[in-house]
């Protein structure tokens, strides 16, 4: 189903591309847009962006498809991103996986039934001074433990 940016959202893009010698340069940018309009970079959400930049689908998804920060498939209501990094392994970040697909019943790249919950095991996520971290969306929870790592999805599960 083809989508379409709201007029704020291109005209914030205008803004941005403005910054830039060549409108594709802004790439990143109109994915992040696309992300926070749409939730996911669909292909459909690929083809509105390659439009926007004035690219082709192909370049959108090459770009797209290098950043695990862009969800190329619907993320869950809660979007858990572990680091399996070497700082974070050496610290433990395979008990933090082991503790998620346990309680969540998921497989990485998994998204839980009810849509509440997906889980991705990602590279380095620059916090590696407090690993083992791991995102929840676009908020950091570093220095993780299987126990801590329990409770709060138990909160969020509380939360809704
Ligand atoms: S190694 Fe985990 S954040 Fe860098």
């Amino acid at each position: 189903m083809a989508v379409e940016f709201k007029k704020e959202t291109k005209d914030e893009f205008e803004t941005i591309a403005a910054r830039y010698p060549v409108r594709r340069a802004a790439l990143l940018p109109a994915l992040w847009l696309a992300q926070r309009e749409f939730g996911w970079i669909s292909m459909d959400a690929m083809r509105a962006v390659a439009e926007m930049v004035g690219c082709s689908p192909a370049q959108v998804l090459e770009t797209a498809s290098f950043y695990t920060m862009y969800h190329k498939e619907k993320p869950g209501k809660y979007h858990l991103q572990v680091c399996q990094t070497i700082a974070c392994l050496l610290n433990g970040s395979e008990e933090i996986k082991k503790t998620i697909e346990q309680k969540l019943g998921l497989k990485p790249g998994g998204v839980t039934p009810d849509g509440q919950f997906s889980y991705q095991p990602v590279e380095c996520l620059a916090a590696c001074h407090n690993g083992p971290c791991m995102r929840v969306n676009d908020e950091y929870h570093e220095n993780l433990t299987p126990e801590g790592v329990g409770k709060l999805i138990d909160e969020l599960k509380k939360k809704g």
